[in-house]
């Protein structure tokens, strides 16, 4: 098992050591180099990211890997390479493709992320879970982010791999992302080990967003204070980046995000027609009602201030409205009665 181990991480080792090789150096990768610096890559960022490419034949890991004597079955179970159906050998996994390395916090290469430079599905073709990697516990780029999120005590988490390399250029070195997998308890756990706060910088488009709202209870739960980054016009940080640049980048999106309550209330909001008169009030009762979970009583006159100043209401009938609220939940508290208790329905 642990030999197994030893010599799995050995090939992955040497795989990502041959894609490097054929990016910078080869006829092959050229066009998987021209793809990279389309996108923005410098050399140094490609180095640093350790990002190679994985050629279009189906054997070149293969036969690479055997000729230095590792056992193909093993390669397989890994996840570098794939049986043939018929039983009569291996063939590559990645082909054709650009290789981002995924190192554990050790720096050690445990799988890889690939993606396809043309309309080849999928966009991503990420390693399968191993002996080595488990996606439910593996944050992108752990390893260069560790000591810039200890010393910060706070992390950034994005969606994607290019939006955590924009980033890291654009001075923001201390963010990571998930594995194109949901955000699980056991990533805030490991974040909290590192971090007090988090800024989640996800996708500006529909899905990201409610991702981003989705994971707001996830590290919140694990002791994380959370605020989340607004990204304008459907935009991922990279392509914001691109778009903008780093300097706005920086103090637009990342320094700007706003605390989870925030979030919540904006995200609320895009869910009613607030010019009517009706809507406008299930809106003001859906607000007074996630505000009557905030346990700070400064936090909650901030944000019942700002309702009040939005909507013109007497600050006195809101705190009152407010006081009915949390009365009503401790009551259906008492009485074991979950249905109404603001602070589990809000996140339905
Ligand atoms: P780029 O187009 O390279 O900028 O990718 P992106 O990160 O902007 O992709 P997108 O926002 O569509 O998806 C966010 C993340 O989800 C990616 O970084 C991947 O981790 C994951 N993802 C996206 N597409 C796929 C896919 O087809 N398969 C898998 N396994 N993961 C994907
Ligand atoms: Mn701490
Ligand atoms: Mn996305
Ligand atoms: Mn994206
Ligand atoms: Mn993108």
């Amino acid at each position: 098992e642990n030999a197994d181990r030893a010599k799995l991480l050995e090939a992955y080792e040497l795989a990502g050591k041959l894609y490097r090789y054929l990016l910078m150096n080869t006829a092959e990768g050229k066009p998987a180099l021209d793809y990279l610096r389309s996108r923005g890559m410098t050399d140094a960022l490609i180095e640093l990211f350790g990002i190679g490419y994985a050629p279009a034949g189906w054997e070149t890991l293969s036969k690479f890997l055997e000729g230095r004597q590792f056992p193909l079955p093993l390669l397989e179970q890994g996840g570098l390479i794939s049986a043939r159906q018929d039983g009569s050998g291996y063939f590559d996994k990645f082909r054709d493709r650009v290789m981002f390395p995924i190192l554990d916090w050790k720096g050690q290469t445990i799988a890889f992320a690939a993606r396809a430079m043309g309309d080849a599905q999928p966009k991503y073709l990420n390693s399968p879970e191993s002996m080595l990697f488990h996606k439910s516990r593996t944050l992108y780029n752990l390893h260069l982010a560790r000591p810039h999120i200890r010393k910060s005590q706070e992390l950034v988490l994005f969606e994607g791999y290019m939006d955590v390399i924009k980033s890291w250029e654009s001075g923001v070195t201390n963010g990571v992302a998930t594995m194109g997998t949901a955000l699980t308890a056991e990533h805030a756990e490991a974040i909290r080990r590192l971090a007090d706060r988090v800024v989640v910088a996800y996708d500006g488009d529909g899905a990201g967003q409610t991702a981003a709202y989705k994971s707001i209870p996830i590290l919140e739960n694990a002791g994380l204070a959370v605020r989340v980054a607004l990204l304008p016009g459907n935009l991922d940080p990279d392509e914001y980046i691109r778009k903008h640049g780093s300097e706005r980048y920086v103090r637009e999106v990342i320094t700007s995000a706003v605390p989870s309550i925030k979030y919540k209330l904006l995200y609320y909001r895009k869910n009613f027609r607030l010019q009517e008169d009706g809507e406008k009030l299930r809106y003001i009762r859906q607000a007074f009602k996630l505000i009557a979970t905030i346990a700070s009583p400064i936090e909650r006159e901030h944000y019942v201030k700002e309702l009040t100043n939005e909507f013109q209401l007497k600050f006195e009938t809101a705190m009152q409205e407010l006081n009915e609220i949390r009365l009503q939940s401790e009551k259906n508290e008492r009485f074991g009665d979950n249905k109404d208790k603001p602070w589990n329905n809000v996140m339905n």
